[in-house]
């Protein structure tokens, strides 16, 4: 291996010479200290003196887009700027329009549908955890290819089991910051048992959610019911599904704390997030719901989700 010191044009040579097959997928990235889009995704570089790598000191959104038109990009926005809130961001200090960057982005991504994913760092520039070191919010935004779960889940279900990762703490769960260490436990755990989700269980038994989706059950009374708010991020499409079930008249909806003995008694348990939308569940911890049948509520929720992003 060389150690050499590298010349500029060594390095260009390098980051020219990269190969990481998935990065492929990434059609346009907007980064703020280079002042605009890069459509070569050999070139999505971020220094690592940016907070966000060495502190994990920053916010993101994944947003889904159809037909060019980003789903429920309000929410999205309401969300991003309510944990920069909590995480003292300054965004009036960012140079750019979100919305305006998404939309240019968007355009020179030349994709019709996929999903944006935003990031906002503290700033680079110093290796200290203090967020009163001279810094400068940076905005990110990659639009790449959106690769769905596979159509086997939504017609077959799938399998979730319970985490043996503590839940983060109310303050922690509510907020989208970069710091991710226990969504990311929770997906080995997943992936290590074989499962396709697990979901988080307080010390009082309650469940929260899975590494990056929300679950909610239909109860013994077919109401359609969603954990508490408190330990759990307030997803976009938990949240539009409820919506969606209340207008349509498909489920009185519910919000309570939820326990295991609630999940395995559930008539339908389901899923849902920007990347998967709604997906039912079948087994629990190897235990079947609904005899192993996909149900009728969240197949209906699938679908107006579906229509709701088409008819956006
Ligand atoms: C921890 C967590 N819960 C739930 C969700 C689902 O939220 P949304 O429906 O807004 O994608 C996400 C999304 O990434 C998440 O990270």
């Amino acid at each position: 291996m060389s150690r050499a010191v590298l010349s500029k044009s060594e390095i260009i040579s390098q980051i020219e010479q990269q190969s990481v097959a998935s990065r492929a997928d990434v059609k346009a990235c907007y980064i703020s200290w280079m002042k605009g889009i890069v459509t070569d995704p050999k070139w999505m570089l971020i220094p690592l003196d940016d907070h966000m790598v060495h502190r994990g000191d920053g916010i993101f959104e994944a947003i889904k887009f159809i037909n060019k038109k980003p789903y429920l990009l309000e929410q999205h926005l309401e969300r991003l700027r309510f944990s920069a809130k909590s995480l003292s961001f300054d965004l009036t200090k960012l140079d750019e329009d979100i919305a305006e960057i998404v939309k240019v982005t968007l355009e020179a991504s030349g994709l019709e549908n996929g999903l944006i994913r935003m990031f906002i760092s503290r700033g680079s520039g110093s290796f200290s955890p203090n967020p009163y070191d001279p810094l400068k919010p940076e905005l990110m935004i990659a639009v790449l290819k959106l690769q769905p779960p596979s159509p086997l889940f939504y017609e077959n279900g799938v399998k979730l089991g319970i985490s043996k990762v503590f839940p983060k703490e109310s303050f922690w769960a509510q907020i989208k910051s970069c710091n991710y260490l226990p969504n990311v436990l929770m997906k080995k755990e997943a992936i290590d048992r074989k499962l396709d989700f697990v979901i988080g269980q307080t010390e009082m038994g309650e469940l929260t959610e899975s590494s990056t989706e929300n679950f909610m059950i239909v109860d013994q009374k077919g109401l359609l019911v969603r954990p508490l708010k408190d330990r759990i991020l307030r997803g976009c499409t938990m949240v539009r599904a409820f919506e969606l079930a209340q207008k349509h008249h498909i489920a009185e909806t519910f919000e309570r704390a939820l326990t295991l003995k609630d999940l395995l008694s559930a008539k339908e348990i389901m899923m849902a997030g920007t990347t998967l939308d709604i997906l039912p569940v079948t087994e629990v911890e190897g235990q079947k719901i609904n005899q192993g049948l996909v149900g009728p509520i969240a197949k209906k929720l699938n679908e107006l989700i579906l229509k709701d992003q088409t008819s956006n």
